[in-house]
């Protein structure tokens, strides 16, 4: 082979390798968790843990919902995360039911407002299947 043509080959390698497909990259870079053999990345763990002590006593173990609480797996199906972040920053509460449920605002408490990107993920996780039930493995260490 012609030197030329090599050096004509590595360069259009290199540039495959630097710009993979537009579709390919989005696809991966929508998840907001990354759940590889069911094990997760520090993000998504901080999620679970956070999720549990701030979280859990209303909306049961694994997001999964209690008579008090709805199922947030179930809701995030529908709620993006800018209505998500909205309810937990601001709060809600359910007038129409004749038994007041109210979810308090975790604006002014850091240890949620600083992580909700990493609570919203591992209940995505969860929403999507992604992730069972249970504490999850981590990924590093
Ligand atoms: C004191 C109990 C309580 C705690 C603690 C609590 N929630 Fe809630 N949450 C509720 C109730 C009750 C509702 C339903 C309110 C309504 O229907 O208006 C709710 C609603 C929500 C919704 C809207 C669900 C939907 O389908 O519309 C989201 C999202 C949510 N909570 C996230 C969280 C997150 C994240 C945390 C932890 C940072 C949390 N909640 C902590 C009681 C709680």
């Amino acid at each position: 082979m012609n030197t030329r043509l090599v050096v004509a080959a590595a360069g259009a390698l290199c540039l495959a390798l630097a710009a993979p497909p537009p579709s390919a990259v989005s696809a991966e870079e929508e998840k907001p968790y990354k759940v590889v053999d069911g094990k997760v990345d520090r993000e998504t763990f901080n999620g679970y843990r956070r999720y549990g002590n701030s979280c859990l006593q209303c909306h049961g173990p694994d997001g999964s919902g209690s008579s008090y609480a709805p199922n947030l797996t179930e809701s995030l199906k529908h709620m993006d995360y800018v209505a998500f972040s909205d309810v937990v920053i601001n709060g809600r509460q359910n007038v129409t039911q004749s038994q007041q449920n109210v979810m308090p605002s975790f604006g002014h408490v850091e240890d949620v407002a600083l992580y909700i990107n990493d609570i919203y993920g591992y209940l995505k996780a969860r929403s999507d299947g992604a992730l069972g039930r249970g504490r999850p493995q981590r990924l590093d260490n």
